[in-house]
């Protein structure tokens, strides 16, 4: 009999995630997705089970809280033992699973991405003590320690797999106006350049996405300036899952590569920050009075 393998997806209803969860259940993924919006998850949940023959399990949770991993990690071990709830037992979790009832036996989980992000386009010091530490929180504590716990899973299970961060140009280029996002973006960026080699004699397969604009509904809250290239959240949740395990950092898109490469190997660090901060001025006029 096929093994069904499960996925787990944090920051999975909507935008990048959503494009997650959706190429992930197009090959036969059983999915563990989490997030915090109950009504968006219900609807994605909808969505699939009704167009794929795959198991979903919902977890609905913040990102942000201390035990959030925890939660994650019950389902991931629950996954392809015959669960029927995640059980998660928080305030607000609304555990529920659907089956879509495809008659294949359970792999258990293989796969993890970490999606959600904390974001914000604003001078540092207009940011509250409270949200930076928010930034922390999901960007960074909830990912390294999830990250930490799944890989740990992993070897126990003698299991091979993969782990997909979502990073950004911002955290290799460090622009204005979004400082805590991109220092929490290069945190990952780090987290998988030491753990690809650290994991890999494991058969665990990381990588870290880092991805320019792209046309989700978070990038267009940020009321950006200007005719602004946007990429498709579809083709870049593609390209990392194609290239998750293969590098440790990948850069979706052509000319995001050849930009990265002239700022970080052709021009004098103070000329590329220039370069870079000038783009954000002209996106983000206000800031700059
Ligand atoms: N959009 C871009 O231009 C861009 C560029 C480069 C990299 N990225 C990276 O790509 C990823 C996705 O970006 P996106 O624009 O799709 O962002 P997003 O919509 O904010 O995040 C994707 C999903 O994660 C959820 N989420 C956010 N914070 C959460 C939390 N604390 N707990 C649980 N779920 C949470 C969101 O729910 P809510 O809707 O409720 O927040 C959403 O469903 C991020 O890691 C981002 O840094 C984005």
């Amino acid at each position: 009999m096929e093994q069904a393998q499960w996925a787990l997806i944090a920051g999975s209803a909507g935008g990048l995630g959503e494009a997650f969860t959706l190429l992930l259940a197009e090959q036969g993924f059983n999915l563990i997705l989490a997030d915090r919006d109950e009504e968006a998850l219900g609807k994605i949940v909808t969505k699939i089970v009704t167009k794929y023959d795959i198991k979903v399990v919902s977890l609905c949770v913040d990102l942000a809280d201390e035990n959030a991993w925890r939660v994650c990690m019950d389902a991931v071990r629950d996954a392809g033992c015959g669960m029927q709830d995640a059980g998660c037992g928080m305030q607000d979790a609304g555990c529920g699973m659907q089956d879509a009832g495809c008659g294949m036996q359970d792999a258990g989980c293989g796969m993890l991405v970490y999606c959600a992000a904390m974001s914000e386009v604003k001078p540092f010091l207009d940011h509250s003590p409270e949200n930076l530490n928010r930034f922390i929180d999901v960007n960074n504590r909830t990912a390294m320690l999830l990250v930490h716990a799944f890989a740990g899973y992993l070897r126990d299970q003698k299991k091979p797999g993969k782990i997909l961060l979502m990073s950004s140009l911002a955290g290799l280029m460090s622009p204005v106006y979004v400082t805590p996002y991109a220092a929490s973006k290069a945190f990952l960026i780090s987290l998988s350049r030491s753990l690809f080699y650290e994991l890999k004699p494991l058969q665990i397969g990381i990588s870290v996405c880092c991805a320019g604009i792209i046309n989700t509904p978070k990038f267009l809250e940020s009321k950006a300036h200007g005719d602004i290239p946007m990429a498709d959240p579809l083709k870049v949740a593609a390209y990392a899952i194609k290239m998750c395990g293969k590098k440790a950092v990948c850069i979706h898109g052509f000319t995001n590569r050849l930009s990265y490469f002239f700022i970080s190997g052709i021009l004098p660090s103070a000329l590329a920050s220039y370069f870079v901060n000038r783009a954000m001025r002209k996106m983000y006029p206000t800031f700059s009075r």
